[in-house]
């Protein structure tokens, strides 16, 4: 199947999206500088965007940048004072992405956080960063919890928060799972301050899927 798969990404983007040379080249410098090809496929990214659009979005905290390609359609999604604030913490993966966000034009509104995201997230809350009308939580998956619990806290009431990779191939639906997708998922359904589903997708990297949680 994932041929088809990746083939309706392919006229998706062909059919939808409007030609980007900044995000093809973004790719290119995260390939060449070999990070893992692990980013958002482009009609998910498109998705973080028409989200982030359509709630008019003016702060938004991604945790885990790494290239910058999610960033860079999220600061996209933004009005010219919006800040996308997003933490990265591979200070090599950080530097291909400060680059991707220059070349894409996007810079000045990108605030890029070297860090390990639960040292920063409490800096960001000092600073008074936040509220955040939106978080995109896409990072190391075993600390996934804890991200969820600081993008509730740093939220405003009817902000949106996504999170990526809980499918898993379907290994969230096994309770023995191992991913961290089912700790995540069983942590939202716990949560009194959101409503949280599930959407499970496919297409260029394979069988997966995302939460997405409105705070209360
Ligand atoms: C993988 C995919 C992701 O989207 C991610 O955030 C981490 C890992 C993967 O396919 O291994
Ligand atoms: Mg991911």
């Amino acid at each position: 199947m994932s041929d088809t798969w990746t083939a309706v990404d392919g006229f998706v983007e062909e059919t939808l999206h409007a030609d980007d040379p900044a995000l093809a080249e973004a790719m290119a410098a995260s390939g060449a500088a070999g990070l893992p090809p692990i980013q958002l496929s482009a009609p998910l990214a498109k998705m973080l965007h028409l989200i982030a659009s359509s709630i008019r979005a003016e702060r938004i905290l991604e945790i885990g940048t790494l290239g910058g390609y999610s960033g860079i359609w999220l600061a996209r999604a933004l009005p010219p004072a919006g800040r996308l604030v997003t933490i990265e913490v591979s200070r090599q993966h950080a530097d291909v992405a400060r680059s991707n966000f220059e070349r894409a034009d996007v810079a000045d509104q990108v605030d890029l956080r070297v860090g390990a995201a639960l040292d920063v997230l409490p800096v960001i809350e000092q600073e008074d960063a936040g509220p955040f009308d939106m978080t995109f939580i896409d990072a190391d998956k075993s600390n996934n919890s804890a991200y969820l619990e600081w993008a509730v806290r740093l939220s405003r009431p009817g902000a949106v928060i996504v999170l990526d990779n809980v499918v898993r191939g379907g290994a969230v639906a096994a309770a023995t799972d191992k991913s961290g997708a089912r700790a995540a998922i069983t942590w939202m359904g716990a949560q009194p301050r959101i409503d949280s589903t599930v959407v499970q997708t496919v297409g260029t990297k394979g069988y997966d899927g995302f939460a997405i949680a409105v705070v209360k």
